[in-house]
């Protein structure tokens, strides 16, 4: 049985460590971690999570996106566990979205990211996947691949001025709908 991890929250050091690649994906502590990090993602409407945010340093995270009341417009697709990624190029154009991040609650910040770009990672069972993403799902993975840097999108935010309180920016969604 998966176990619900406990999420790092900004301020812990393993969030600003780069994380180590795996050898090994087919390695049973790994594989639990995964199931956990799945577990525990869609137990608090999280869109991905990476094991750095779980107090593993490793280069491993989930795209989980689905709709949830924390992003209620967020694709359906099913969960992906990207192990060892690269980004191979990324689109010059660029977009601004919103993002919030589990390791810091409470907030959401306007974040520039490329609109497109290729990946090449290990699935679960450890192939090889070269792929594509646009949109929302760019999004996600980028984030995500910044935890693995020791990065989070509040260091990308270029001002201050584009955070706001979880609270105000479902207001704002509730106010669109
Ligand atoms: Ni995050």
């Amino acid at each position: 049985m998966p176990i619900l991890r406990q999420i790092a929250q900004l301020g812990q050091p393993v969030l600003r460590r780069v994380a180590t690649k795996i050898d090994n994906p087919a390695d049973a502590a790994l594989q639990a971690l995964m199931d956990d990090m799945l577990a525990t993602v869609a137990e608090v409407d999280g869109v991905g999570i990476a094991a750095p945010q779980v107090y593993e340093s490793f280069a491993i995270f989930t795209v989980a996106s689905r709709p949830n009341p924390r992003y209620p417009h967020a694709p359906e697709v099913p969960p992906l566990v990207v192990i060892n990624p690269e980004i191979v190029w990324m689109s010059s154009e660029m977009e601004k979205g919103w993002e919030g991040c589990l390791s810091i609650p409470g907030v959401r910040g306007q974040v520039s990211r490329s609109t497109k770009i290729g990946v090449r990672y290990l699935n679960r069972t450890g192939d090889l996947r070269e792929e594509e993403f646009d949109g929302f799902l760019a999004r996600v993975f980028q984030h995500e691949f910044d935890h693995l840097h020791g990065l989070v999108f509040v260091d990308r935010l270029e001002s201050t001025r584009e955070l706001v309180t979880e609270r105000e920016y479902l207001r704002g969604l509730r106010n669109q709908a």
